[in-house]
């Protein structure tokens, strides 16, 4: 049993969890539960980031102390998580105990290798990005290209991470680890920004006091993308048990793309620089847009996920955000996207499929499921859809995997359509129909449980099978012929019923 760990990127507590969270959230948790259907021993990281200048001045406008501000913000992120069924095996807060005692190890540790060293920083600064710019990347009157606000000068004493030095082993690393970052465009990205060169960034500011303060020199605190980049060694034990460490790194990260500078670049070099492994790889999202834009407090057309989910439901949710955009590119979120979805694949798809067969088994086969046929005309549908599903899981786009899961409950509601069962007399040629039916859904159950855990359960207990779909294990259970006839099949409420707009 391999080990596999997987983990999101920390939200920050200056905003709620909104739609463009919950995207990265839903693929790490489909992509999660794909690997514990594989047999994977998976642990799946997400949190909350908690310090800087950003946080401290949410504070302070809600007039809390920063503690009291992200105590009552990270709650709002777990509530979330677990109203959208995500499998999460551990949440950090960046506000921990074991975070601080992790981050103040890896900081000794590149400061001990002369790769951290004091400068003064002279420049401009977005509070909302908690990134420094040069000029060349701001739009006029030094406006934030991401959040259209102003810059602040800056002048201050930092540490400084030295990332210039690391150019060429960050290029010799990702030349003998290619496909490292997914899609490859968004690799591409990648080392276009490590090609172009890379500057040295700050690891300390002395004008802030909501952080971890530097192990050798206290008047400094950590500087926000050391403290955040360094949540994925401290959760798993990083600084202080050994073992949980290595039994766990290196890790899968996914993000989305506006941090890739962040966790392709600076990243690496830390670790590198710690005498640490790099990352197993990255997969890199696009943005989902609301009207074009990116969704933010600062441009206003922020959509909570949970409204979304009283009116399609978690799985309606989840597989929209799963199945409608390519992972890596930019998707445009639609309240007519997510209800076309919702009917075409749900309701007329799947939905259809499952009320169907449970129809004709009642009425004609006397409400027990017949065995599927070893010659079934379905069994290579489903061989080719488990196929296709498996590898593009394995790439990191689950709307290519839900493609491929869904084209066996279109091959078999084609199958179902072309044999009409329900006009014929039951007998023989009617359960041998009904069986194949019955085994392709079987299989569909177990595939699409990354994607729709709930559907996906009530589908199986429906069909009368023991256990649980997300306990089965791949690739024994999307073998043609397992489903073993002479179960109880229930009918049931339907599982999407249609929406309008
Ligand atoms: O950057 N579309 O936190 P953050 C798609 N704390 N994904 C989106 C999105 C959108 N409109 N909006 C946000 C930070 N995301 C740092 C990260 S990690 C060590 C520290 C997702 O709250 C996407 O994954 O701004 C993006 O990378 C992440 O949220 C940024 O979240
Ligand atoms: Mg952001």
């Amino acid at each position: 049993m391999s080990n596999y760990y997987l983990t999101t990127p920390i939200y920050y507590v200056t905003a709620k969890p909104h739609l463009g969270h919950a995207y990265t959230t839903i693929v790490g948790d489909a992509l999660a539960r794909w690997h514990r259907l594989l047999g994977d021993n998976v642990h799946f990281l997400t949190g909350t980031d908690e310090h800087g200048q950003k946080v401290q001045q949410a504070a302070e406008a809600a007039g809390l102390s920063p503690q009291e501000f992200t105590d009552s913000i990270a709650p709002l992120y777990q509530q979330a998580w677990q109203q959208l069924n995500i499998s999460n095996d551990d949440f950090i807060r960046t506000t921990e105990a074991r975070h601080k005692i992790g981050v103040a190890e890896l900081l000794q540790r590149c400061y001990d290798a002369g790769d951290i060293e004091l400068g003064l920083y002279k420049g401009k600064y977005c509070i909302a990005c908690e990134e420094y710019y040069t000029d060349d990347e701001l739009d006029p009157g030094d406006l934030c290209r991401i959040h259209k606000i102003p810059v602040e000068q800056v002048e201050e004493e930092n540490y400084f991470f030295r990332l210039s030095r690391f150019q060429d082993r960050l290029l010799d690393w990702y030349a003998a680890h290619p496909g490292a970052i997914a899609p490859e465009f968004r690799g591409n990205e990648a080392l276009g920004l490590i090609r172009g060169g890379l500057r040295d960034f700050s690891v300390s500011r002395t004008s802030l006091t909501w952080g971890i303060p530097l192990p050798w020199d206290s008047k400094h605190v950590a500087y926000v993308w050391f403290d955040a980049l360094a949540n994925y060694l401290t959760a798993i034990g990083y600084g202080q048990d050994n073992d949980e460490f290595s039994k766990w790194w290196p890790a899968h990260h996914l993000i989305g793309k506006d941090i890739i500078r962040h966790h392709c670049a600076y990243w690496p070099a830390m670790l590198i620089s710690a005498g640490i492994e790099p990352p197993a790889g990255w997969a890199v999202g696009g943005w989902l847009l609301v009207g074009g834009e990116k969704m933010s407090k600062t441009t206003g057309n922020v959509v909570n996920p949970l409204d979304l989910v009283a009116d399609v439901g978690v799985d309606g949710f989840r597989y929209y955000i799963l199945a409608d955009t390519p992972y890596g590119n930019d998707g445009d979120f639609t309240y007519e996207g997510l209800i076309g979805r919702y009917n075409s694949d749900l309701a007329n798809n799947l939905g259809n499929l499952l009320a169907r067969v449970a129809t004709v088994v009642e009425k004609k086969c006397g409400g027990v499921g017949p065995a599927p046929r070893s010659d079934s005309p379905l069994a290579t549908s489903a061989a080719s859809a488990y196929a296709a599903t498996a590898e593009a899981w394995a790439e990191t786009a689950p709307s290519r995997a839900l493609e491929a899961t869904w084209s066996l409950i279109r091959a078999t509601n084609a199958h179902l359509e072309a044999n009409e069962p329900w006009k014929a007399e039951p007998g023989a040629a009617v359960d041998a129909v009904m069986g194949d039916a019955l085994e392709a859904l079987r299989i569909v159950a177990v595939l699409a449980s990354p994607a729709v855990p709930e559907t996906s359960e009530t589908v199986w207990q429906r069909l009368g099978l023991p256990g649980r779909a997300d306990e089965q294990r791949l690739p024994a259970a999307a073998e043609w012929g397992r489903y073993p006839g002479g179960l109880t099949v229930t009918k049931g409420e339907s599982l999407f019923p249609r929406k309008s707009v």
